[in-house]
């Protein structure tokens, strides 16, 4: 691993089969991640970007390790390495066991805060759940650490007896974030935290996970599915189309200047217009996505890309350094 890396992810690729007929058999696969790399510098946060069902999720649960148990049939390949005291590891190389022990490391906050959070479980035993699994704290000591968690996420410890049904929204995901930090993860990622709350929570929710952030040393991958909610926070920023990385870049750069056609066009669909983006730039998506079930030939993104030529259905596009720092996988496009 590179020495300023916590995290790498290599080549990573993931296909859920889909089966039918009489005996369900595997009649077809989903290539939910196509050969995905991204790495996570100690301290950074990097937004990872893309439509619904692109594969974000499916990167977030492969690199934390439980897509496998939770989905027997899934194919997973590639690598995720992580650096623990212990020396760097390939989490997908461990058994359930082994990965208990680094489990807390890595720790992942869910996109609804009304069916990740347990319903039966007070908020005090959803917080202490993963103190239980993954170190040998005392009861006195987890209860503890519960209380200085809820303090820590803007809640009262005596909120600890009550049950999710009982907080808003906003506060659940609040509690989510206690659960995650329990542990004292290295790395959290965040799966669209804050796209099921109003938008005046949405900035609460971001300003205590940036505080944390420095609070406890932290290493985020901030997932959602529009770019302004991550240019804000992120240092690095992945765009994603169809399970694969097509940009790759400082936020600023993705945000102001991307030059990837999806990636422009994803801007384009931001709401409130980028001023910075000129109107001749603005391109707007025609088609839907095509599924990962019937991925096009050649360039994923062709059957909708404005600049696409007969030659894309031939080959698979490589990320390339575009300017230093910044990739982008067309060749076409220069920064
Ligand atoms: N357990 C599963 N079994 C079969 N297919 C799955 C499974 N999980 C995800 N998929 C498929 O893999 C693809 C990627 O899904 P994923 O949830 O990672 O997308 P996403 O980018 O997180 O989308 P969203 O923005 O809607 O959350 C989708 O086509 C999805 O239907
Ligand atoms: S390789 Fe072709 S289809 Fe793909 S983004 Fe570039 S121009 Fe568009
Ligand atoms: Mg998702």
């Amino acid at each position: 691993m590179k020495p300023e890396n916590i995290l790498e992810i290599k080549n990573l690729k993931v296909k859920f089969p889909v089966t039918g007929g009489l005996f369900l058999r595997k009649i077809a696969e989903v290539k939910a991640v196509d050969g995905v790399s991204l790495e996570l510098k100690k301290g950074e946060t990097l937004g990872l970007v893309g439509e619904s069902g692109c594969g974000k999720s499916t990167i977030g649960k492969a690199t934390i390790n439980i897509l496998r148990f939770s989905s027997p049939d899934v194919d997973i390949t590639g690598e995720v390495w992580l650096r623990t005291e212990e020396g760097e590891i390939d989490l997908l190389k461990l058994s359930r066991n082994e990965m208990r022990k680094h489990r807390g490391l890595i720790q992942m906050i869910f996109q609804d805060p009304y069916s990740s959070l347990n319903a039966r479980m007070s908020v005090g035993q959803i917080i202490e759940e993963p103190l239980l699994y993954h170190t040998k704290m005392k009861k006195k000591e987890r209860g503890e650490r519960v209380a200085w968690l809820l303090e820590k996420v803007g809640l009262q410890p005596e909120q600890s007896k009550r049950y999710p049904h009982e907080f808003s929204g906003g506060q659940r995901q609040r509690i989510g974030i206690a659960r995650a930090l329990s542990t004292n993860p290295k790395i959290i990622i965040a799966d669209e935290p804050v796209s099921a709350l109003d938008v005046s929570i949405q900035a609460q929710v971001i300003n205590l996970l940036q505080e944390l952030q420095s609070e406890f040393d932290l290493t985020l991958m901030f997932i959602a599915h529009d770019l302004s909610v991550v240019e804000h926070i992120s240092s690095r920023i992945s765009v994603m189309y169809l399970g694969n990385i097509v940009e790759l870049g400082p936020g600023t750069r993705i945000y102001h200047h991307p030059i990837h056609p999806y990636s422009k066009a994803l801007l384009s669909a931001v709401p409130l217009p980028n001023p910075k983006l000129k109107n001749k730039e603005r391109t707007i998506l025609k088609g839907d996505v095509p599924t990962p079930m019937n991925k096009p030939s050649g360039c994923g993104f062709r059957t909708r890309c404005p600049i696409a030529k007969p030659e894309c259905a031939n080959f698979i596009p490589v990320l390339e350094i575009k300017e230093p720092e910044h990739l982008a996988a067309c060749p076409y496009v220069t920064a």
